[in-house]
């Protein structure tokens, strides 16, 4: 303590002495640390911040730190460090420390940026300034240039150069050289100067470039069959060329980017392989890779050849030819390349001879050669053969001509051309838009445009397309032969008025109806007629007529009222030379409407099922090309506003307030060769027809299809339940329809892609029966009901009939759903439609009637039913669970087309169905809402389609007749001029602007006048469409012989569960979980409080379906006579049996009822009346059997005369007698009895087996022959009697052969289908045996590649095939 005291004494006597401190400066340099001493131990060190001395320890700064012996490190020094520093002890300053920071180097001259060459000499300057003078280092990226040589400044490039060492050099000063550079060499430089301050940099990037180098160049190609080609081209060079491409046919000597081609087929991957799918000739060319970067381009390139072994676009056909006449036998042919054709005769060069030229025409991948006779002599006679070659095969085809004398049919002679013409344009139009819509709907860049969705709503089955085709070009030869005789003047006769079968030859027109394709197309059903066949429709509807097959089938011809409207009466529509107005300008003036008013009555639901209804009857067969045919104006539809078939464009004025385009693209539908049951036109020149794809009868076909391949594909066969496929869960137990995969068939193959809830995104479409399913949610929403309650029935119909196997299950479930199908819509839409009036033009159900054909009428489809688009409104509602408000709102309408996320992802079906139901249906006020006028199909940015328009244009394209005509028709007046409309078109508003529109008021198409009509009462349609529409819907019910309440198929129990279910009912059961509904939900209601509970509606009793296993109901169930003598009559009244001979009488498919309409049944022979009345019901002859009435058994020869009327002669019927052999069935007669005999036919009609019940007589009657001499008789009578004793046998042989045979006609009817479907697969896949029998040859088309197979010892081997263009797509 004294020595501390001490020291501090003498420590105050030295501060005292000196008082001022101690000045020194310290230098550091940035994160250096500096060490400032005091000489003092126990010292405060302080700051001097801002004038004021601060204790550095209260800086908290962990940098300073003040040891013990008073000396303070500063460390990682940074600018806020240079300060004065005092050093204090006992309040005494002893040192003032001033800290100073040295100085960082600036770089007076920095390197910048270089590009060179391989091979430069680079300078990159550099230089520092700073004290201490800096030092300067490189580096290259993070790495130090080390041991790099120093050099003087003053060096000159030349010694630079030459100087000895590497490539780096530095100057004294710091410049940095690099020589002899190489793309290595391409780096970030990095001048660093650097001294006490610190360091401070420059940078230079140095790119030495080094062009392109084809490293993989792209190889020469020769492409046969693939799907897709593939050109390789890889390059390298720096900085990494960039590699494009380019194309230059040979074709056009176009130059194209690919992904600018118009094919839309050419692409390139990461690689920058290019890729072409389905190439075409006409992408045989040179392609050009092209490898660019900074350092230049570079360029490689390859042939494409995209081979085609020569294929006969149609071959030349054999020819008779008159003497002295002449012919013309085209050999057109395609290949790539190009082929060269020779001509030979009996397997010589041609030989010179003055009778013949040969004409020569190539096209690119084409090349057609005429061989002319223009004066045919005998010696022409011969096997002649056109040879075509090119690089990838030879095809041959012989032909022979035969000099005959002189023919009288004009038009032979241009057959063969006429069909090179026709299928030359058609076929290849066809051909290429087949090839385009795949592209384009596969393309992974698929960007739908209005009328890709259009296509999807009007997309013809693979079957359709082949039919359509077939017409197309049958249609276009005879116009050529027509031009040709024309042109010939043979005859000056309007062609619609000339037969066929004076122009053309039957020889000639077999050839034009076989090598068309029309010939096969046409179909001839056979039909069954018992167990399957009898019971349930066929899913093609064939044979629902068994007298008509083909009667209201699907792809059969589409029925017209009142004769076509063609402008050329067989072919043109109204419009397509001579000016009509617009139907683009019809709709924007006088239909379309932007307002709509609600109606009171009804719920949207009207327009809802009325999609659904039409949907089961009609579809027309869309047009199979939508590139034109013409000549010499190939091109798509979409791109003319020329009519050249089968474009039909739909002019746009100028002053069009949405459209800016000159036109709107239209296709005119296919037509038809002919229906099974007529020859090709009936070997008369005809009108343009159109078909219908699905069947017209009311037969729920939208839920099972109209073909057996649909049906295939909707059904699951999986657990033979009778089941359709579903796809996802909505809620546990309740399936959405299933979505289209792969497992779809060729024959349903389709061009489809669904919308996503991004318009930019797309997704498998939902599959159902029709095709249209996904076209808005409503629709989609009652295809998934009824898709739901036919799997509900099938799975209760299997609970109660255990025994029955899937096939049974399916098709009682299926016809119990055409039954309610039926019902919903006579009971609780069509009064809706029709009003009162219009259900008495239906009238009541008086049974079924096979002469009424149930087809589609044209006035119907394309006029009149399509009143329903005034019912759409332009937003669709949604409800949620108690019919308030749904939390993701309404659907736009416009924004609702293929959607199927809005049931997917939105809720399931039950909004929707909610929706429908608290909805008002559109006011039917001739307006059309502009979500179909202006925004049809719309989806991103692109100009969407007008359903108004396409509705009249429609109307032209199928000749439907004018408005005033159908007037007449519908029991109006003819109106006389356009005020004379007034007493169906009230408004005058809208008379002015029809007359405005049109200069005649003959002119008015009928779909606007019936649109304008006003509505009758309690009804949604004028006068003139419920006219057609009563019409339309009475046919479809009476023609069709499986009508529900035809009381053949169901019991009068099973008819009465089947109209418990309404449509409430099938909300109820198939919505997702509906829970009230109002009773008629087709009624606009809107107080949820009031509806009706679901489980309080009628239930569904399914006792009455059970199947005892009995005859009874298998009887029953098939309808069938079972031919057993003595069994009850088709009503199940029996009472006829017991009294005597039985006779049964009754009109073609009428009700028996059995004695006649005398009420009884003749009695032993002398029953004349009653006999008289059997006759003429059966139908036929009724003098010869009234006579052998008359003659009641005594007069042989009448007796003889009425066997001959029953179909046999009378030796057949008295020795035959029942021994099968043809015709309706003969009719004996003897003293008592009247013996009718069944048909003995291998197929016979059911109206005949109604007409014509067998019986056994009662009794044997007292020998009716007695006194007879005739020898002739005498042996008919023994042979009767031997007949009668055996009749009992007799007949049940005749049921047992009967039943044998049908057991028969149905395995050959199976052989047969399953030949056709080979067949087919045939055509498409090549094969040998077909159906036991070995094919010697078969066609296939393979890509681009028609291939004639044949087979031998089993294998089959394919050569190019001449013949079979024709058949390909
Ligand atoms: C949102 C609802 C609907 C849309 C988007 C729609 C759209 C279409 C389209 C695009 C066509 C093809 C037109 C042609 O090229 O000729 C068509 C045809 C037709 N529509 Fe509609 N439609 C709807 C509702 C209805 C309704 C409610 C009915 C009747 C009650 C109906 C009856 C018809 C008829 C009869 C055809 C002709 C069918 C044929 O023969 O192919 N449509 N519809």
């Amino acid at each position: 303590m004294v020595v501390l005291l001490l020291f501090s004494l003498l420590l105050a006597g030295a501060l005292s002495q000196d008082a001022e401190p101690i000045r020194e400066t310290e230098i550091g340099r940035q994160g250096g640390f500096v060490a400032l001493r005091c000489g003092f131990s126990d010292v405060t060190w302080s700051k001097n911040v801002n004038g004021e001395q601060t204790d550095v320890k209260t800086l908290g700064d962990r940098r300073y730190i003040v040891t013990a012996d008073g000396t303070m490190y500063i460390s990682r020094l940074k600018e806020i460090d240079a300060a004065v520093y005092t050093c204090t002890k006992f309040d005494t300053p002893i040192k003032e420390v001033t800290v100073a920071m040295a100085a960082r180097p600036t770089i007076a001259i920095s390197p910048s940026d270089v590009t060179v060459h391989v091979g430069a000499l680079i300078h990159l300057p550099c230089e520092a300034q700073g004290d201490p003078k800096p030092t300067i280092e490189w580096r290259v990226g993070r790495s130090q240039l080390r041991n790099v040589p120093v050099i003087s400044d003053d060096l000159t490039e030349e010694e630079i150069r030459n100087y000895a060492g590497g490539n780096f050099l530095v100057t004294e000063k710091g410049h940095l050289y690099i020589r002899d550079v190489t793309p290595g060499y391409s780096a970030q430089y990095i001048c660093m100067a650097t001294n006490d301050g610190g360091s401070s940099w420059a940078t230079s990037r140095v790119l030495v470039l080094d062009p392109p180098k084809i490293t993989t160049r792209p190889q020469d190609t020769n492409s046969l069959d693939a799907d897709i080609i593939g050109i390789a081209c890889r390059a390298n060079g720096n900085p990494n060329p960039k590699i494009t491409w380019r194309v230059e046919t040979f074709e056009n000597i176009t130059i194209v980017e690919p992904e600018n081609h118009p094919s839309g087929r050419y692409e390139t991957d990461a690689y920058k392989t290019l890729r072409i799918r389905f190439p075409l000739p006409s992408d045989s060319g040179k392609y050009i890779c092209v490898a660019t970067n900074a350092g230049g381009v570079t360029e490689a390139s390859a042939i494409l050849q995209v081979l085609i072994t020569p294929q006969f676009r149609e071959p030349p056909k054999d020819a008779w030819v008159p003497f002295g006449g002449s012919a013309v036998f085209s050999c057109s042919v395609f290949g790539s390349p190009t082929p060269v054709i020779e001509w030979f005769k009996d397997n010589q060069y041609l030989p010179f001879s003055q009778t013949y030229e040969i004409q020569h025409v190539t096209r690119p991948g084409e090349v057609q050669e005429r061989l002319v006779f223009r004066s045919i002599q005998f010696e022409d006679t011969g096997f002649y053969e056109c040879r075509a070659s090119n690089l990838a095969g030879t095809s041959r085809h012989e032909f022979s001509l035969a000099v005959t004398d002189a023919t009288p049919f004009p038009g032979d002679r241009f057959v063969s051309d006429a069909l090179d013409y026709a299928q030359e344009f058609v076929q290849s139009a066809i051909q290429e838009t087949q090839i385009i819509l795949k592209a384009r709907f596969n393309a992974p860049n698929f960007n739908p445009t209005p009328q890709d969705l259009f296509h999807m709503v009007r997309q013809p089955t693979r079957q359709a397309l082949y039919m359509a085709m077939s017409a197309e070009v049958f249609e276009h030869a005879m116009d050529y032969i027509h031009e040709q005789i024309e042109a010939l003047n043979v005859t000056s006769m309007e062609r619609n008025n000339v037969p066929l079968g004076s122009l053309l030859s039957p020889e000639a027109i077999d050839h034009l109806e076989d090598l068309s394709g029309c010939h096969r197309r046409k179909r001839q059903p056979k039909c069954q007629m018992r167990c399957q066949g009898m019971s349930f429709r066929s899913h093609d509807g064939t044979c629902n007529n068994i007298k008509h097959p083909t009667w209201g089938s699907s792809l059969n011809k589409i029925n017209r009222f009142l004769p076509a409207l063609y402008e050329n009466k067989y072919n043109t529509p109204r419009g397509w030379g001579r000016t009509l107005p617009s139907a683009r300008m019809i709709s924007q003036r006088l239909i379309r409407t932007y307002t709509t008013k609600a109606h009171s009555q009804f719920s949207v639901l009207m327009m809802h099922f009325g999609q659904f209804v039409d949907h089961d009857l009609a579809q027309t067969v869309a047009g199979p090309s939508e590139t034109s045919f013409a000549p010499f104006l190939r091109v798509r539809c979409e791109q003319t506003c020329t009519n050249t078939m089968p474009c039909f464009p739909i002019e746009v004025h100028s002053n069009d307030s949405r459209i800016d385009a000159a036109c709107m693209p239209f296709v005119r539908s296919a037509s038809i060769c002919g229906t099974g049951d007529t020859s090709v036109f009936g070997k008369e020149t005809r009108v343009r027809e159109q078909l219908n794809q699905v069947t017209s009868f009311l037969d729920a076909s939208t839920v099972y299809g109209s073909a057996d391949q649909e049906m295939e594909t909707l059904r699951d066969r999986s657990a033979n339940k009778g089941q359709l496929r579903v796809g996802e869960e909505s809620i546990p137990g309740k399936h959405f329809l299933p979505i289209e995969d792969n497992l779809i068939p060729e024959e349903m193959e389709s061009d489809r892609r669904c919308i996503g809830r991004a318009a930019t995104v797309f997704l498998d479409c939902f599959i159902a029966g029709d095709f249209r399913v996904t076209e808005q949610p409503g629709l989609t929403t009652l295809h998934t009901l009824f898709m739901r309650q036919h799997n509900e029935i099938a799975y209760n119909l299997a609970e109660v009939n255990p025994q029955w196997n899937d096939d049974r299950i399916y098709e009682e479930a299926r016809k119990i759903i055409g039954g309610v199908m039926q019902h919903i819509t006579y009971q609780e839409y069509l009064p809706k439609v029709l009003g009162v009036e219009g259900m008495e033009q239906i009238g009541d159900y008086t049974g079924y009637d096979s002469d009424v054909d149930a087809s589609l009428l044209n006035e119907f489809s394309t006029a009149a039913f399509r009143f329903g688009h005034t019912l759409i409104p332009p937003t669709l509602f949604r409800r949620g669970k108690n019919y308030d408000k749904f939390e993701l709102g309404d659907m736009p309408l416009h924004n609702s087309f293929f959607t199927p996320y809005r049931l997917l992802d939105e809720g399931g079906v039950d909004p929707i169905i909610r929706g429908m139901i608290m909805q008002n249906l559109k006011l039917p006020d001739g307006k059309l809402s502009d979500s179909l006028t202006e925004r049809l199909f719309h989806v991103v940015a692109q100009v969407a389609l007008d359903l108004a328009a396409i509705n009249i244009q429609r109307g032209r394209d199928h000749a439907i007749p004018t408005y005033n005509d159908m007037r007449q028709v519908c029991g109006m007046r003819r109106a006389l001029d356009f005020h004379d409309l007034q007493g169906e078109i009230r408004n005058a508003t809208t008379r002015q602007l029809l007359s405005e529109l049109y200069s005649s008021v003959d002119e008015i198409d009928l779909w606007v006048g019936g649109l304008e009509e006003d509505i009758v009462e309690g009804g949604l349609v004028g006068p003139t469409f419920r006219c057609i529409i009563a019409e339309q819907f009475k046919r479809v019910r009476d023609g069709d012989r499986f009508w529900f309440e035809s009381d053949k198929h169901f019991t009068q129990e099973q008819i009465r569960q089947i109209k418990k279910i309404t449509m409430a009912k099938v909300f109820c059961d198939s919505g997702d979980k509906i829970e009230k509904v109002p009773v008629d939900v087709f009624m606009y209601n809107s107080d949820a409080h009031k509806f009706t509970q679901c489980k309080d509606l009628p239930k569904f009793d399914y006792s009455a379906f059970v199947d005892c296993g009995g005859a009874d109901y298998l009887r029953y169930q098939s309808y069938l006579y079972d031919g057993t003598p003595g069994s009850t009559d088709l009503t199940g009244t029996s009472d006829a049996i017991s009294n005597g001979p039985r006779t049964t009488t009754g009109t073609f498919g009428s009700t028996l009822t059995p004695g006649g309409t005398t009420g009884s049944p003749p009695d032993e022979g002398t029953g004349t009346t009653d006999s008289g009345t059997a006759t003429t019901d059966g139908g036929t002859d009724t003098t010869d059997r009234v006579t052998a009435a008359t003659d009641g058994g005594t007069d042989t020869t009448d007796r003889v005369t009425a066997a001959t009327d029953g179909g046999t002669s009378a030796t057949d019927a008295a020795t035959e007698g029942g021994t099968l052999t043809g015709g309706r069935g003969g009719m004996e007669k003897t003293a008592t009895t009247v013996v009718v005999y069944p048909t003995p036919a291998t197929s016979y009609a059911r109206e005949d087996l109604q007409d014509v019940v067998t019986k056994d007589p009662v009794e044997t009657p007292a020998n009716p022959i007695e006194g007879r001499a005739d020898s002739e008789f005498d042996e008919a009578v023994v042979a009767r009697l031997t007949v009668r004793d055996d009749l009992e046998a007799l007949m049940k042989s005749l049921d047992e052969m009967n039943r044998q045979l049908d057991m028969l006609n149905y395995k050959v009817a199976l052989v047969e289908t399953k030949a056709e479907k080979l067949e087919e697969r045939m055509l498409v896949e090549g094969g040998c045996l077909v159906a036991g029998k070995v094919y010697e040859q078969s066609e296939r088309w393979n890509g681009d590649e028609c291939t004639v197979c044949t087979c031998q010892g089993g294998a089959v081997t394919c050569e190019p095939n001449p013949a079979c263009a024709k058949l390909t797509l």
